[in-house]
């Protein structure tokens, strides 16, 4: 059901031309406020950060990614979506942090790939490709009305039609895990950022309630 602020808005796939609106909008929400970055303080509000740009733009050149626009063009969410070629890709992303400097993106990260090579979704299911929701993202004036369920729903849709078998994504907060389940993602892994420590025993995030672990969320769609 759309609410009457969502009637003025269409689903479609990101195109190149829309890549900078796409950054725009990542930086007045997900960049500084999903719950991982947020507890990092990777970025504030409106601020660029250039490893999630390039992360980003990597994601959104795999054209299957899908935003929620209005009439007056505007961008009112996406969800960012990647095809992961074996875990491969994933082991590369991990070894490629070595290079980076920045040392909140890397723990961010290492703590996602980390997680998604000791689960191994390809040989669980013998795929050699999955499709991934990779970033999230609703504008703050439209959250709490089923937009990211719409974004997600449009996704699958994609990945039915290009013929995925499983679809993942690593749900960092208790909405994103709320919007997932309810489409009938099952959870592989999950990870209490309470219990996920440094090595001196001290907590890695800090991550503000109601968000308390990570969940690598799948689903079998063909
Ligand atoms: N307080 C309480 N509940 C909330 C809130 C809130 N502020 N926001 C959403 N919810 C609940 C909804 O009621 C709904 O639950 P229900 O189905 O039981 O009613 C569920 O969470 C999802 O609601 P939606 O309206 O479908 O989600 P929304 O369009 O608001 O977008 C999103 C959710 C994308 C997580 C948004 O809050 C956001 O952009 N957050 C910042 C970035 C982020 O955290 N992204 C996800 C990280 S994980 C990833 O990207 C793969």
């Amino acid at each position: 059901m759309l609410s009457s602020k969502q009637h003025n808005l269409h689903m479609e796939i990101i195109t190149s031309k829309y890549y900078n609106d796409v950054i725009g909008h990542l930086k007045e929400t997900f960049f500084a406020d999903e719950p991982l970055n947020k507890a990092v303080h990777l970025t504030d509000p409106g601020q660029g950060h250039s490893l999630l740009e390039l992360h980003s733009l990597s994601t959104l050149k795999d054209n299957v990614s899908v935003m929620a626009i209005s009439q007056e063009g505007k961008i009112a969410g996406v969800a960012l979506n990647g095809i992961l070629h074996g875990n491969c890709d994933i082991e590369k992303s991990l070894d490629k942090l070595n290079d980076i400097d920045d040392e909140n993106f890397k723990k961010i990260f290492k703590l996602l790939y980390e997680q998604n090579l000791r689960i191994n979704l390809f040989k669980q299911f013998d795929v050699d490709r999955i499709f991934e929701i990779r970033i999230l993202s609703v504008d703050s004036k439209f959250r709490g009305q089923g937009l990211a369920k719409k974004l997600m729903e449009k996704s699958e849709e994609i990945a039915v039609e290009m013929g995925f078998q499983i679809m993942k994504t690593d749900a960092t907060g208790a909405f994103s895990q709320r919007v997932v389940s309810s489409l009938g993602f099952i959870t592989k892994s999950e990870i209490k950022y309470s219990e996920y420590l440094d090595g001196d025993g001290d907590q890695i995030f800090v991550v503000e309630p109601p968000h308390e672990k990570l969940k690598i969320m799948y689903k079998v769609i063909n």
